[in-house]
């Protein structure tokens, strides 16, 4: 099975950061950094994907991640560095790898500490 991080790519990177007319969204630049962050650790358990708004707009940057049988995870707060992508690929590995999509607390990487907005009933 391969779980899917899904990037929020319209997200603003800052509370003053315009959401129109920017070059690189918050979001955008999240997403690259993330897809960096998932190559670099051979995550091939794991694909990333990009949608425009995950309607959490005011957590931004947001991430979701997914799969099938395991209970999902909406996230955000996050700034669009390489070390908060390193953070939710690290955490999305350990999910992929979970039988039932649940992390123990003591492996959350320090990243994902506090940036979790919603865990949602896995599908049927
Ligand atoms: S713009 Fe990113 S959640 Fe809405």
């Amino acid at each position: 099975m391969t779980a899917r991080l899904v990037v929020c790519t319209t997200c603003r990177a800052s509370e003053e950061a315009p959401t129109d007319g920017v070059r690189l969204s918050g979001g955008r630049a999240l997403l690259n950094e993330v897809i960096g962050a998932a190559t670099a650790a051979d995550s091939g358990s794991l694909r990333v994907e990009e949608q425009a708004c995950l309607w959490a707009c005011s957590s931004y940057c947001t991430v979701y991640l997914s799969e099938r049988g395991k209970p999902g995870y909406l996230a955000g707060r996050f700034s669009s560095t390489p070390e908060a992508a390193q953070a939710i690929v690290a955490f999305a590995r350990l999910y992929a790898a979970s039988p039932d999509g649940a992390v123990p607390y003591r492996d959350w990487p320090e990243g994902m500490k506090g940036h979790f907005i919603a865990r949602l009933p896995a599908e049927a």
